[in-house]
């Protein structure tokens, strides 16, 4: 019999109960044992009572499944740093194996989780922390072993990816679309990690590490959210072939060197992730080997990230079976260096407003010339007044070139303002 401790009967934990519930017979047998969820633990009591837990397996202490000898796996689901950290760091000490879904705490503590998983020889697994229900932790450690992965681009955060679909089929603006995210019980109450890509950061840091087995930290990640975007660049986008997807991009060069950054970006209509609409949520990878793949599938929710955390717990109850624990530990094996988003090269949109007269495009064109920036289109929309608007697209340029000539250009008398500038991605699809 595999014993199960709970922390947390929130929306993952209740998800985590009624699935062991429902599927009890096939999760044991698939599992090569019989299991059995032990003990159920959180500071709100009626929440865990609500979903059918005996009284006598419920507690609010978190020793009840620490120094209870008999629990094998132990399944955390508080979210947050601490006390999740000291926690699982003392489930470990216990000889206990861990299932979590915190991508707050991988991103930020992996390395210490890791080094202690290792000293104890006990399984670590986190395939919920990232994209919710899509399978893409396991799938990069085990199935794609045997490639070199070239690039991971997600999109990796529900709230910010129905925003854009939103604003982009019904043409309204980000706050009235947040709001309704807020309404729907998409968006936090407190929305600033979602808005401003921390969330999607953090998602990538742990894909980045996995895949180039090289410990990529949030800090290291280039974060920008979405709040800059109007419909007015939804419109220009759609105009060029283009969609607005908040991207989380990691990737690895020839030499070895890693890029992890998040950021809006136009993506050409043509990539398989153009289509990932809504609060869904997808991966696209390429390797070597098996070329280019796409993992899609719901982010968040209640059984889909269920469903990552049980598939996790059996595993782990697969490798109890066998004795084949700690068989899949760290994989940051290496220290690659990580590239500053300055020394990137990208192609870019920018949406600016100038004056309306003769040789003004020529003095903008010159500015980009003389500081090594090719520019591939232009655009320009005029209202009848002194301004008009001029949409540019590069071609691949280097982020340090281009920040110096709209260093250049916002002195200008002949430039009102630049509006916007947003990186292109996934231009190889096209
Ligand atoms: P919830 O807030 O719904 O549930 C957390 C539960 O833990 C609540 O019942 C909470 O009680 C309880 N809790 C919090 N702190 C403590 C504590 N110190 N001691 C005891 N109990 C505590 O969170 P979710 O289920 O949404 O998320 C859980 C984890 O899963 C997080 O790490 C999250 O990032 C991750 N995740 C969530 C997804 C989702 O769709 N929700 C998707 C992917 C990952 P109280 O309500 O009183 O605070
Ligand atoms: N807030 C996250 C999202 C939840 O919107 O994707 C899943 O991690």
């Amino acid at each position: 019999m595999i014993k199960v401790g709970l922390l947390g009967c929130g929306t993952v934990g209740s998800g985590v109960v009624e699935l062991l519930d429902k599927n009890l017979e096939t999760i044991s047998r698939r599992m090569g044992d019989l299991i059995e969820l032990t003990r159920v633990v959180d500071q709100d009591l009626d929440k865990c009572r609500a979903l059918g837990i005996e009284e006598s397996k419920l507690s609010s202490n978190f020793d009840d499944i620490l120094y209870d000898d008999e629990i094998d796996i132990v399944v955390e689901l508080i979210g947050g740093i601490e006390p999740a950290l000291t926690f699982i760091m003392k489930a470990m000490e216990q000889g206990k194996h861990v299932v979590t879904a915190n991508k707050d705490l991988i991103a930020e503590k992996g390395k210490e989780l890791f080094d202690m998983a290792q000293a104890h020889k006990v399984d670590f697994y986190f395939e919920a922390s990232v994209a919710g229900g899509i399978p893409i932790i396991y799938p990069l450690k085990q199935s794609l072993a045997g490639n070199r992965i070239q690039e991971v681009i997600g999109i990796l955060n529900g709230t910010t990816n129905y925003i854009l679909s939103k604003m982009s089929e019904e043409g309204h603006s980000f706050e009235d679309v947040l709001r309704e995210a807020q309404e729907l019980g998409y968006a936090e109450a407190d929305p600033s990690a979602d808005i401003d890509g921390l969330d999607a950061g953090r998602k990538i840091a742990i894909l980045a590490s996995i895949a180039f087995n090289s410990r990529v930290t949030v800090d290291d990640v280039y974060v920008e959210g979405i709040s800059k975007i109007t419909p007015s660049d939804i419109k220009f986008a759609r105009e060029l072939g283009f969609v607005i997807k908040l991207l989380a991009v990691a990737k690895q060069a020839e030499d070895g060197s890693i890029q992890a950054r998040v950021h809006p970006a136009f993506l050409p209509y043509k990539h398989p992730l153009a289509a990932v609409n809504d609060v869904y949520n997808a991966v696209f990878v390429r390797g070597d080997a098996v070329g280019e793949i796409m993992h899609y599938g719901r982010g968040a929710g209640k059984l889909p990230t269920a469903s990552s955390v049980v598939g996790d717990i059996i595993d782990i109850g697969r490798n109890i079976v066998y004795k084949a624990n700690s068989r899949i530990s760290c994989t940051c094996y290496e220290d690659k260096p990580i590239l500053d988003v300055s020394q990137l090269k990208t192609q870019f949109y920018i949406r600016m407003t100038v004056k309306d007269r003769p040789g003004v495009l020529a003095g903008i064109a010159g500015v980009f010339g003389s500081n090594n920036v090719s520019l591939a289109t232009v655009l320009q929309t005029t209202h009848g007044g002194e301004m008009a608007e001029l949409i540019l697209i590069t071609h691949q340029v280097e982020e340090r070139d281009l920040n110096d000539s709209l260093a250049v250009l916002k002195g200008m008398h002949i430039v009102g303002n630049i509006d916007n500038v947003i990186r292109l991605e996934g231009m190889d699809i096209m």
